[in-house]
């Protein structure tokens, strides 16, 4: 699966880039990323200028059309399969589990990070992206966003996890859109807080019984909401 970034501030992923997960997923040619640096597409070359006041006047500056539209359509002359775009916006949908598997059959994802107040309207006009929120919050830009769409949508590639984990159990996942249970290791008693008998004895019926009642009764006190929602699912 392919990335393309699109940022006025490249050396934000540096760092996410190399880690583990990614990095190995990226050694080992499941993934693919390519960070774009807005910049690079300004119409004012001596300035690099990328943004300009807003029309109508109002605070802040705006990041302009043209440059935009020149990345992202060089972005899609790069493949004859058309990369899906996704804008990074408070505006948008907001992310959830559903729309990462989803966004995990994509063969292509372009995203868009915003700076300042946002994009020419006409950028949305004319790419039509998919606009995503990762929460009702404003963030100083789509970096950060779009790193949340990576580091979630990668964990869905076959491959990434490795043959010892998988995504299945996580908490919101196709196989359990609920919470996840709560989990132990050793020591078995630590400061006089034991590990459950249950998970000690080896009954794998029991075991899941217990965590499937434990999945039910956390999500009924922190989070019913997702019990109305995935009634009858
Ligand atoms: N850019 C600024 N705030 C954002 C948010 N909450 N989600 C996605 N992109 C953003």
């Amino acid at each position: 699966m392919r990335f393309d970034i699109v940022t006025l501030f490249p050396e934000i992923f540096s760092g996410y880039l190399t880690q583990s997960l990614l990095s190995k997923a990226i050694d080992a040619s499941l993934v693919e990323i390519v960070v774009h640096d807005l910049r690079q597409w300004s119409t004012d070359p001596r300035h690099h200028k990328i943004d300009d006041r807003p029309f109508g006047g109002g605070p802040g500056m705006l990041i302009c059309v043209e440059p935009v539209i020149n990345c992202v359509e060089e972005i899609q002359r790069q493949s004859s399969e058309p990369g899906q775009v996704i804008m990074l916006t408070p505006q948008g949908d907001r992310l959830s589990q559903e729309l990462v598997e989803n966004l995990s059959t994509h063969r292509r994802l372009i995203l868009l990070c915003g700076r300042y107040e946002g994009f020419d309207q006409r950028v949305i006009d004319i790419l039509q992206p998919m606009e995503l929120s990762i929460g009702d919050y404003v963030l100083n830009g789509g970096e950060v966003a779009a790193m949340v769409v990576v580091d979630s949508t990668i964990r869905m590639l076959p491959g990434v996890l490795g043959d010892e984990s998988s995504s299945l159990e996580d908490s919101f996942s196709r196989g359990n859109r609920i919470l996840e249970f709560p989990q132990y290791t050793r020591p078995r008693e630590y400061r006089g807080l034991s590990v459950p008998e249950v998970l000690l004895n080896g009954n794998h019926e029991a075991i899941a019984a217990w965590r499937a009642k434990q999945c039910q009764s956390r999500t009924a006190d922190r989070r019913s909401d997702l019990l109305d929602k995935h009634s009858g699912s």
